[in-house]
């Protein structure tokens, strides 16, 4: 038993939380019979660390609110933080930009370097929310599919990349960085790669590393794409958020790491012109708090959470046939796949969801992330909600009589 209890089963519904409040898997039915297990939408379903708390409490004691610059404790903490996580050395103040959300930054980089129509690199599988970004943005979305080797590991295509990239005249790419929804963590190498390549044909990389804290297979290190070279930090407008770290996604807040001043200095135009893009102070203590005292719960997050996936991992080998699941190197969200068994069976993917559904076990259609016959799953959740989804997939779907 750990210092903190993840096993703890908060009651969500009706606390403002739209992953207990809304139904991802609507107009699909839930027999009234079963309490929903919500699995999808990426927050957690542990209180946050308790740091984070306090922080927040602290600056409550001075009940004003006005206008206020950020404090030095705000980029001492991160400062802190990704030299103590990520071994990141000489970051400096300007290099950070406060950022309402990853996704608000992916945007930005966007508006700034492209105009409807250009060709954007992603990899296929692809998080959902890059594809409502991009399509949003009337983007022309160019999938390079990543590739499982003989280990079921997910690879990059490089061959396919250069083709596509060639052939499309890329000048912007979307990096993963861990990956979802494979929750692959790019070794050093890989990202070395990757950034070559990117460089080669003088584009920009978007690094999304809001996973980096999840590090959930054993020894696993997260490794930031502008740390493998000075082409790497020249090239990449890298994003973090302790709204996933944390659970802390209904306060917003993220920043972004941008070394090379005129491509900060244009992002930085993009986002003043809205004036949408400002602190809210209780985010900012939010992190404070996260970063300078949460350390070791975050630690014992990822040790939980690997303990969830094991569970789902090991239930799998043990009762079902042609499920194949794994635990995930990094991040929460996790594939499921379910070829083999929808083969085997002749069932179609609806059908399958349809029985999820039914036995309310609300999970996230693969499909939306261009992964076929897999669902996507969320872990960050009491081992009960683990231990009950299982026996329900069991009884009500896989092994269904
Ligand atoms: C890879 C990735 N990027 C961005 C986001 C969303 O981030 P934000 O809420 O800060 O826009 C998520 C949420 O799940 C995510 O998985």
């Amino acid at each position: 038993m750990g210092k903190y209890n993840f096993d703890k089963v908060w009651e969500r519904t009706g606390h403002n939380a739209v992953k207990w409040d809304a139904n991802p898997m609507a107009p699909r039915k839930t027999d009234p019979n079963f309490t929903p297990l919500p699995m999808w939408i990426a927050d957690m379903d542990f209180a946050t660390a308790p740091s984070v708390v306090e922080a927040m409490q602290e600056r409550l004691n001075h009940p004003l609110f006005g206008y206020y610059g950020d404090p030095d404790r705000y980029f001492n903490a991160i400062f802190k933080w990704q030299k103590e996580r990520f071994g990141v050395t000489g970051l400096k103040k300007e290099h950070i930009g406060y950022e309402n959300g990853v996704l608000g930054g992916v945007a930005a980089v966007l508006h700034t370097l492209t105009k409807p129509g250009d060709p954007i690199l992603v990899h296929s599988p692809t998080y959902v929310g890059f594809t409502g970004v991009l399509k949003n943005n009337d983007m022309d979305i160019v999938s390079s599919p990543l590739v499982q080797d003989e280990n079921g590991v997910y690879r990059m295509d490089f061959e396919d990349m250069e083709k596509k990239i060639q052939e499309k005249g890329i000048r912007v790419a979307i990096f993963c960085n861990p990956h979802n929804p494979t929750g692959r963590v790019w070794t050093k190498e890989e990202i070395s790669d990757y950034i070559d390549l990117m460089g080669k044909y003088g584009i920009t990389v978007i690094s999304d590393e809001i996973w980096a804290d999840f590090m959930i297979g054993e020894g696993k290190k997260h490794t930031p794409t502008q740390s493998v070279s000075d082409l790497a930090k020249r090239i990449t407008c890298a994003f973090y958020a302790p709204s996933k770290t944390f659970n802390l996604a209904g306060l917003v807040g993220s920043y972004h790491i941008i070394y090379r001043d005129d491509l900060r200095e244009k992002i930085l135009k993009t986002e003043s012109l809205s004036h949408y893009n400002s602190h809210n102070i209780m985010s900012t203590y939010a992190l404070i708090g996260g970063y300078e005292g949460g350390a070791e719960w975050v630690d014992e997050l990822c040790a939980y959470i690997r303990g969830n996936m094991q569970y789902c991992e090991d239930y799998c080998k043990r009762h079902f046939h042609g499920v194949k699941f794994t635990v995930n190197e990094g991040a929460y969200v996790a594939l499921m796949d379910c070829t083999e068994w929808l083969k085997e069976t002749g069932k179609t993917m609806d059908e399958m969801l349809d029985d999820m559904a039914w036995c309310g076990v609300l999970v996230s259609d693969g499909r939306a992330f261009h992964a076929e016959h897999h669902v996507r799953i969320n872990f960050a959740c009491p081992r009960l909600n683990v231990e009950q989804m299982m026996e329900r997939l069991d009884k009500y779907v896989f092994n269904k009589k």
